[in-house]
């Protein structure tokens, strides 16, 4: 493979405000300063992975702005091979306002601008690069039906399917659920798509994979991860993975424990979670291996401002559970 990950998504300008309390509707609150990074769910994937090391690429779209710059020069910075990045004349780079709260969590909307443009001709033309990539890793801030192009490329070439189904949609496409592997959600992501208002990350991982996800991972923030692979009679045939009939002995969910930090601004942190995962993946680590791994990514994001201007190298780690293995 000539890319361990090839990241289809959106790039985003994040504009960020911290604020000592949320507004409620119709009221004004007054923040700090407004600081402008690079984000966006599919180019923050990119830039986590490629900041690890990982030969990364990103299948994107961007305005012919001064964002799209911002955007451009990100990638650049990290190592992501930027010849996917289409530059659109006339229209206006995706933006995310973002407001952050005293205890680090985050608030966001989203224009997708230029990401609403990104189309299945976009990914037919990018093909090569699909067939060239061991990890293709997805969200949902782009077209659907762009989405599901990528992943039938992805499953024609075999392309191992990273998906975060963010944000959320109400109901997940049985042709997307069942390419996931892993399907990786937040607590709420899990609920909505699992249908389970109760339960637990365990629960809601078994009911995805019942609803046909191949393997899952539910992140838990500060708690680090659950994961659950593929059970034990599937067997994996991708190109990144073991070889058939390669799924675990057992069926047991592992869970991952968080690393503890002192979190200032958790904006992105579950992109640098997925990035880091598929590019273990693409190396042939264990899900739960990568998933360790992930967690620490994700832990070293949250101790910094802004998403990708967060991100580590791998000298940057925190200790943790994680390991390769
Ligand atoms: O997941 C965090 C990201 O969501 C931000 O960078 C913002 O651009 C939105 O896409
Ligand atoms: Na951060």
């Amino acid at each position: 493979n000539v890319y361990d990950v090839l990241v289809v998504g959106s790039a985003n300008a994040d504009l960020t405000v911290r604020v000592d309390r949320r507004p409620v509707a119709g009221e004004t609150v007054l923040g700090t300063d407004l600081v402008e990074s690079a984000g966006g769910k599919g180019a923050n994937q990119a830039a986590a992975a490629a900041r690890l090391g990982a030969r990364t690429a990103l299948l994107a779209k961007v305005g012919d702005d001064a964002f799209g710059e911002l955007l451009l020069d990100g990638q650049r910075a990290a190592g992501t091979d930027v010849r996917h990045v289409r530059v659109e004349k006339g229209a206006r780079t995706g933006t995310a306002m973002i407001v952050v709260g005293p205890d680090g969590d985050n608030t966001i909307v989203v224009s997708p601008g230029a990401n609403a443009r990104l189309s299945p001709a976009d990914v037919a033309e990018a093909r090569e690069a699909v067939a060239a990539s061991a990890v293709v890793s997805l969200q949902l801030e782009i077209p659907p039906e762009t989405v599901r192009a990528a992943v039938a490329v992805a499953r024609e070439t075999g392309a191992r399917v990273v998906l975060n189904p963010s944000p959320a949609p109400s109901e997940l496409a049985p042709g997307l659920l069942a390419a996931a592997d892993p399907l990786v959600v937040n607590e709420h992501e899990a609920r909505q798509l699992s249908g389970l208002a109760g339960g637990g990350p365990e629960d809601w991982a078994r009911a995805l994979r019942e609803r046909g996800a191949r393997s899952v991972v539910v992140t838990l923030g500060g708690d680090g991860a659950l994961v659950l692979d593929a059970g034990p009679a599937a067997g994996r045939t991708t190109a990144s993975g073991a070889g058939p009939g390669a799924g675990p002995a057992t069926d047991e969910a592992v869970r991952v424990p968080g690393v503890r930090v002192e979190a200032v601004d958790t904006t992105g942190a579950g992109d640098a979670f997925t990035g880091a995962l598929a590019a273990r993946l693409a190396r042939g680590a264990s899900l739960a291996g990568a998933a360790r791994y992930a967690v620490r990514v994700g832990a070293a994001s949250v101790t910094r401002p802004g998403a990708q201007p967060s991100y580590p190298t791998e000298e940057e780690l925190p200790d943790g559970p994680g390991s390769f293995a």
